[in-house]
């Protein structure tokens, strides 16, 4: 059977058949899971914030030797080494540069120069409005209900409000996992939907088995938000690790911190006076303080001893609201026929055929 597609200015901005986006995510969003995205028609985006330059170069190389389709890479805009990984995303030929924070007119304009496909992920309208001025090509909007870092605002309510001011494709993001959610999409005005959670609960995402199982066991209300992490609003599964982390003294906190820097310097190759040029970045515009810094190390060593080493006591899960509702483990190529196939019907079922 093939599977129905639908043609919106994503998919033909991007060249995949289906309008859908597996996003990047630290340590779960590999090449396995990018190619395995790509070859189901999707667009697999590569997590590259957890992986050194040499990492990356060596994990996109892999996603081509699996599939010939499209496939992005995920970066933060404020790395100290963002020049770096953006020479590599061009050398290696890479379709689609993702952003965490808004990249500037500068990076974009480099990205472009080079025939790549730049989309952002916005949390906020004026986010969307500055990237949109700037010549990005899309953005994908995050709703407050998605994984990982995340704002307050319902997608319900941020997507039409980002659809109605940008002129370039808009990406919904946010509480997405089956078709239904595709066409709601779609009907507000979105190019397509972009999925984290539901395409870390695949067959193909490399996140031990008995992580998977505590995502499966969660019920909506075990998805929380917490600013005990790293500062910042980050939406994840309530365990007693996190439950812990909020009623820890600041002492303990930034002394944890402090280590967890460590090995996160350790396991990236980074030197301490780039992740210092990388805490003076992300300071940059904003109301950090040197510990909030010193705490955002925290989150790639807490997310890696969940996703890589299957330590729930010792790291956190992030997970959008929609782990409440996800029951199972398909195959990338199962999840996006089925969100296609279930989509082309609803769209079937709403105009009467
Ligand atoms: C485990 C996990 C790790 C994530 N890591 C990142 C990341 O490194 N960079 C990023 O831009 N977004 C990250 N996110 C956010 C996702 O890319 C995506 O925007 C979000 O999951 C969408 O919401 P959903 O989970 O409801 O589909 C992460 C999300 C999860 C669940």
């Amino acid at each position: 059977m093939t599977t129905p597609s639908l043609e919106t200015s994503l998919t033909k901005l991007v060249g995949v058949r289906h309008p859908l986006v597996q996003t990047g995510m630290g340590w779960v969003a590999g090449p396995r899971l990018v190619s395995a995205t790509a070859e189901a028609g999707a667009l697999g985006i590569l997590a590259s914030a957890t992986m050194s330059p040499e990492q990356l170069r060596s994990a996109v190389r892999e996603v081509k030797s699996r599939t010939e389709a499209p496939f992005g890479v995920n970066l933060r805009a404020d790395a100290g080494d963002a020049d770096e990984r953006v020479r590599i995303i061009v050398e290696e030929g890479v379709r689609v540069a993702s952003f965490a924070l808004a990249p500037s007119r500068e990076l974009i304009a480099r990205l472009k120069d080079a025939g790549v496909v730049v989309i952002p992920s916005i949390g906020a309208r004026r986010h969307a409005e500055k990237v949109a001025a700037w010549g990005a090509d899309a953005v994908v909007v995050q709703g407050g209900e998605g994984g990982g870092h995340t704002g307050e605002v319902a997608t319900t309510v941020l997507l039409p409000q980002v659809v109605d001011a940008v002129d370039i494709p808009v990406v919904a993001a946010g509480g997405f996992f089956d078709g239904r959610g595709l066409v709601a999409a779609l009907a507000y005005g979105a190019a397509g939907a972009a999925m984290g959670t539901r395409f870390l609960l695949t067959s193909d995402s490399t996140v031990p088995e008995a992580v998977k199982a505590k995502y499966l066991a969660a019920q909506v209300k075990d998805v929380t938000v917490t600013r005990a992490v790293d500062g910042l609003p980050h939406r994840m599964l309530r365990t007693d690790l996190v439950s812990s982390l909020e009623n820890a003294g600041r002492a303990r906190a930034l002394a944890r911190a402090a280590r967890h820097a460590a090995g996160f310097r350790r396991l990236s190759g980074l030197s301490w006076s780039r992740m210092i040029r990388d805490g003076l970045a992300m300071r940059h515009g904003r109301e950090l303080s040197w510990s909030q810094v010193l705490l955002a190390a925290n989150t790639p060593m807490l997310l890696r001893a969940s996703m890589v080493e299957g330590r729930t006591d010792l790291g956190v899960m992030a997970s959008g609201q929609v782990a409440g509702v996800i029951e199972d483990l398909p195959s990338c190529a199962e999840l996006v026929e089925r969100v296609m196939a279930e989509a082309v019907e609803v769209l079937g079922r709403l105009s009467g055929h």
